[in-house]
C-alpha cells in the first residue's frame, strides 16, 4: 500500500467526521502488518471530554478485531498542511508500534512521512515492560 494511497483514505474518513462543535474535520487511515486496514473519523460529544479522535477510532477499531501490529497511520484534518496527531493519540500508537510510520500533509499539499519515535520520543512506559 503506498503512502499516498493511505492518505486518500484518510480524506476520505474524514468525510464522515462528526463535529458539531469545533466544525474541525479530521480523518485517520491505519495499515496493520497483516495488510488490513482500518479508517476512523474524530465523533464529538456535547460532553465535550467524551470526544474521540479520528486516530484513536481507527486504533480502536483495529484492535477491537484482534489486530496489534501497526505499519503506518495517514491523518488528514482541515487544517491546510500537516495535522499532527495530539498527544494522547500519539501515547496510544506508542501502546503498540513504537517505530510506525505517520503519514500527514505536507505544506506543499503533497505527503510528509514521520515515524512516531520522532512525534513521540521518550514517551510513558511502565518500567518492566
Ligand atoms: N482531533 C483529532 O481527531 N485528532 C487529533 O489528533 C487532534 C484533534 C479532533 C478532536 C476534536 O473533534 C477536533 O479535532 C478539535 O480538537
Amino acid at each position: 500500500m503506498e503512502a499516498k494511497e493511505l492518505f486518500r483514505l484518510a480524506s476520505e474518513a474524514r468525510r464522515n467526521a462528526y463535529t458539531p462543535y469545533s466544525k474541525f474535520r479530521v480523518g485517520a487511515a491505519l495499515l496493520t502488518k497483516s495488510g488490513r486496514i482500518f479508517t476512523g473519523c474524530n465523533i464529538e460529544n456535547a460532553t465535550y471530554g467524551a470526544t474521540c479522535c479520528a486516530e484513536r477510532v481507527a486504533i480502536f477499531k483495529a484492535i477491537s478485531e484482534g489486530e496489534t501490529a501497526f505499519e503506518a497511520i495517514a491523518v488528514q484534518g482541515d487544517n491546510s498542511g500537516p495535522t499532527f496527531p495530539c498527544g494522547i493519540c500519539r501515547q496510544v500508537m506508542s501502546e503498540f508500534s513504537q517505530s510506525m510510520e505517520v503519514i500527514l500533509e505536507s505544506n506543499e499539499n503533497d505527503i510528509e512521512i514521520y515515524t512516531l519515535e520522532d512525534l513521540l520520543p521518550y514517551g510513558f512506559k511502565l518500567s518492566g515492560e
